[in-house]
């Protein structure tokens, strides 16, 4: 069987270094708000391309984070409106309405399954306050156009990093030589990143952060991780416990050295899959023909998805061919029982991609040889189901 992702193998790659880091904060008896804590957000500010970086306990805390940091620095109040992607993660709408703020969900654009300026300046009413952008699947999903509109609209622009650490912004034609060179989570006033396991830079367990250059806004979300504590047993505002372990921030130093190299591992799967598959299952942005050189660079192929009305049967069929795989995601958050508020909506886009999605695997432990495995047993899963 291939697995859809063999964190066994991923982590085995680093096993001795990892136990060596490990022992060490075992030794020094210092498990949290620590030196590899401060070690880890210098490294992956650096990394970015931020002035600031602060951990914090998962992906959901970080974008949770964030509104909070605005709603305590008085640039929203519970009530105003985020406007998210439809087809997203549930957590990026949790963080919004965890916050007593109101989620407006926007259906994106058939072809990038990423939403543009023209749906979202639809979705703008006097009330909203910030645009969160998913860079889903680890497409850039920022925009010079979306950014010019938060500006003019006075919004703030999230970024949910949670499946892009590493990615580049695309935008060549559109922006300057020096804004091309920037990484996913300095693009717009904040990003929230996940550090969950499976994504492209996982930790051994939970675990997040939040990026921007914003000094005002790092100082009071590194105070809400803390309870709202500053100085210690005074809270002006009402905080949260999430804060990132030692041990997380110091496997997630040692990682970070290697993201670069796996990015570029997953983008030598995507190839063989984009090279080998019919062009009508891949995503337009993965389509061979279609792409730019900085496409290519840019995504770091967290998800490679396709789309096929026959997903289930196809899914099967590589089940039963030794392949596993996953959906991106089965039930859209609109869906969801837990949202009764959006029971009467319809995001047509976004349902057609629940129904059609279907995740293969991809990591930087895939060989050559597995990854054509895979797209070969696509091509005779897709004569069978015909
Ligand atoms: C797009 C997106 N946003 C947010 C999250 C939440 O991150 P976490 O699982 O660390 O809470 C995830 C992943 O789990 C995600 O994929």
């Amino acid at each position: 069987m291939i697995p859809f992702l063999d964190l066994e193998a991923i982590t085995a790659r680093h096993s001795a270094e990892i136990s060596a880091v490990l022992s060490d904060i075992v030794r020094s008896g210092w498990f949290l708000r620590g030196g590899a804590t401060k070690e880890f957000e210098k490294s992956y500010a650096e990394f970015i391309g931020t002035r600031y970086c602060v951990g914090c306990a998962n992906g959901l805390d970080a974008l949770t984070l964030i509104l909070k940091g605005y709603m305590a620095l008085g640039v929203m109040a519970p009530g105003d409106e985020v406007i998210v992607p439809g087809n997203t993660f549930i957590a990026s709408v949790l963080a919004v309405t965890r916050c007593g703020l109101t989620p407006v969900l926007v259906d994106p654009v058939e072809s990038t399954s990423l939403i543009d300026e023209r749906l979202i300046e639809a979705a703008i009413t006097p009330r909203t306050r910030a645009v969160m952008v998913v860079h889903l699947y680890g497409r850039c999903a920022w925009t010079e156009g979306i950014r010019n509109l938060c500006k003019r609209h006075g919004l703030k622009l999230i970024e949910d990093n949670a499946q892009a650490h590493g990615a580049r912004s695309e935008q060549r034609s559109v922006i300057s030589e020096q804004m091309m060179a920037r990484r996913t989570g300095s693009l717009g006033d904040a990003a929230g990143h996940s550090f969950y396991p499976a994504k492209n830079l996982g930790a051994m367990g939970d675990a997040g952060a939040v990026t921007t250059d914003d000094e005002a806004l790092a100082d009071v979300i590194r105070r809400l991780g803390n309870y709202g504590m500053e100085p210690k047993y005074r809270c002006d505002v009402e905080g949260l416990n999430s804060r990132i372990d030692e041990m997380q921030a110091a496997v997630l130093t040692l990682k970070l050295w290697h993201l670069d190299s796996d990015n570029a591992r997953r983008r030598e799967v995507a190839d063989i899959y984009t090279e080998i598959l019919p062009r009508e299952l891949l995503c337009p942005t993965l389509r061979a023909d279609e792409r730019t050189p900085e496409a290519v660079a840019g995504s770091v192929c967290h998800i490679f998805p396709v789309f096929t009305p026959k997903r289930d049967e196809l899914q099967r069929y590589l089940t039963s061919a030794g392949v596993e795989t996953n959906i991106h995601y089965p039930i859209p958050p609109h869906r969801q029982r837990c949202f009764p508020q959006f029971a009467d909506m319809s995001l047509p886009v976004t349902e057609r991609l629940a129904d059609t999605e279907l995740s293969l695997p991809i990591s930087p432990v895939l060989t050559e040889e597995e990854a054509r495995f895979v797209a070969e047993a696509v091509l005779r899963g897709l004569e069978k189901i015909d």
